[in-house]
């Protein structure tokens, strides 16, 4: 029996996450699987405001103990910066549990305009696989000679061989399952130290795998193909900063962010993944029960996947599919054009499932 330890987080984070929840569950029953749910309230604003932290000390321990984690969204930064809640919360569990690929889905869905003229469901189908724990989110560097007129402020950015390699190897293996093509966001011509040395990480993992096809492009001009081809795209391997940017660019090319899925994946196994939409906490909508909770459902789909519960993880793709290829404008929420809300749409997909 799998445990999930369920994490709501922040604003729109508590609204969607009964939707994956209940959608997670409605599957596996109904394959047999039984899955145990344990919901925590620590990572989120209230808590800080509680506790003077986002954690509990035990927090390790704690989320350790379990098969998966799924995620809502951290982040209220009317209560605690940014910086503070998500170094204390989302960023930790990435690291500590070495959950060193964000894999990052972005395809078109049915019944959902893309801004991309032309485009329908199949011209937009690509993955991002996004280093998740160094690079240029290494936490490592200072604020100096503060107060002063020298003062300054410097992060470093950290690229270990073994961090860069198995990412990459991650990438490939993906491109294998799918339409064996590799593309490397890179940015060696002005980034004179950690780029090129991606760059030639990225030449080594291409030479180790012969059969698949391999293309690099600076990221500038890479935010300019994703919109005007990105039916070029297959995998696209990224630094952290780098992979974090192209995975809401993505999504905005397949009309919505707010179906966006993704899953921080341990791929040895020793620590649980995490499975979390790319959105965040939306401040502008949260309390208005209109986010789209289909992203949240989406990472569920991923968590079975990940937890060998392939047919469940299908069953809840299918199930979006439907629901959204049906169009119906009461039921869709209003980023996709509809009339309806966080509740009309989950429900639709749990209906579906059944
Ligand atoms: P955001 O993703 O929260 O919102 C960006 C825009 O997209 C907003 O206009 C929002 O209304 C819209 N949007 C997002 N999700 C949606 C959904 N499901 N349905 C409909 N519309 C949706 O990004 P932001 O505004 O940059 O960040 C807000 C807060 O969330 C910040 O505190 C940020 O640090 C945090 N954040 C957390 C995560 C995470 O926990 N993984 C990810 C991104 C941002
Ligand atoms: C994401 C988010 C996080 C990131 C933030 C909230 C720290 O944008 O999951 O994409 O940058 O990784
Ligand atoms: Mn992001």
């Amino acid at each position: 029996m799998p445990t999930i330890a369920v994490i709501p987080g922040d604003g729109i984070g508590k609204e969607v996450m009964p939707f994956g929840v209940q959608a997670v569950d409605v599957a596996a029953r109904r394959h047999g699987l039984d899955v145990e749910f344990d919901h925590f309230d620590f990572a989120s604003a209230e808590y800080y405001q509680e506790h003077g932290r986002m954690l509990p000390e035990d927090w390790k321990t704690v989320l350790g103990s379990y098969d998966a984690i799924l995620f809502g969204a951290v982040g209220c930064p009317a209560v605690v910066p940014d910086h503070v809640s998500l170094w204390g919360s989302l960023l930790q569990f990435r690291r500590h549990f070495d959950q060193y690929v964000n894999l990052r889905p972005c395809r078109i869905l049915p019944g959902i305009t893309s801004p991309l003229r032309d485009k329908g469901p199949g011209d937009v189908d690509f993955l991002v696989v996004r280093e998740n724990t160094e690079g240029e989110y290494s936490n490592s560097g200072g604020i100096m000679f503060e107060g002063t007129q020298r003062e300054f402020a410097m992060q470093e950015t950290v690229m270990t061989r073994v961090g860069v390699d198995r990412v990459m190897e991650y990438a490939f293996d993906q491109a294998m399952k799918r339409r064996r093509k590799v593309t490397s966001a890179t940015k060696s011509n002005g980034i004179s130290i950690t780029m090129p040395y991606w760059d030639r990480r990225f030449s080594a993992a291409a030479v180790r795998h012969p059969e698949v096809e391999t293309d690099q492009f600076h990221i500038d001009i890479l935010t300019a193909h994703f919109v005007q081809h990105p039916e070029w795209f297959d995998v696209v391997v990224a630094s952290n900063l780098f992979g974090d940017i192209l995975s809401d660019l993505g999504p905005a090319c397949t009309g919505t962010i707010g179906v966006a899925p993704s899953a921080n994946i341990n791929p040895t196994g020793e620590f649980p993944s995490l499975f979390e939409p790319v959105h965040g906490s939306a401040p502008d909508i949260a309390g208005q029960g209109i986010a789209n909770p289909i992203g949240q459902i989406w990472s569920g789909a991923m968590m079975l996947d990940h937890l060998g519960a392939e047919d469940c993880g299908k069953e809840i793709e299918a199930a979006i599919e439907s629901v959204l290829r049906a169009a119906d404008t009461a039921v869709l929420t209003p980023d996709v054009g509809g009339t309806g809300n966080t509740e009309t749409l989950g429900r639709a997909v749990i209906e579906a499932l059944n």
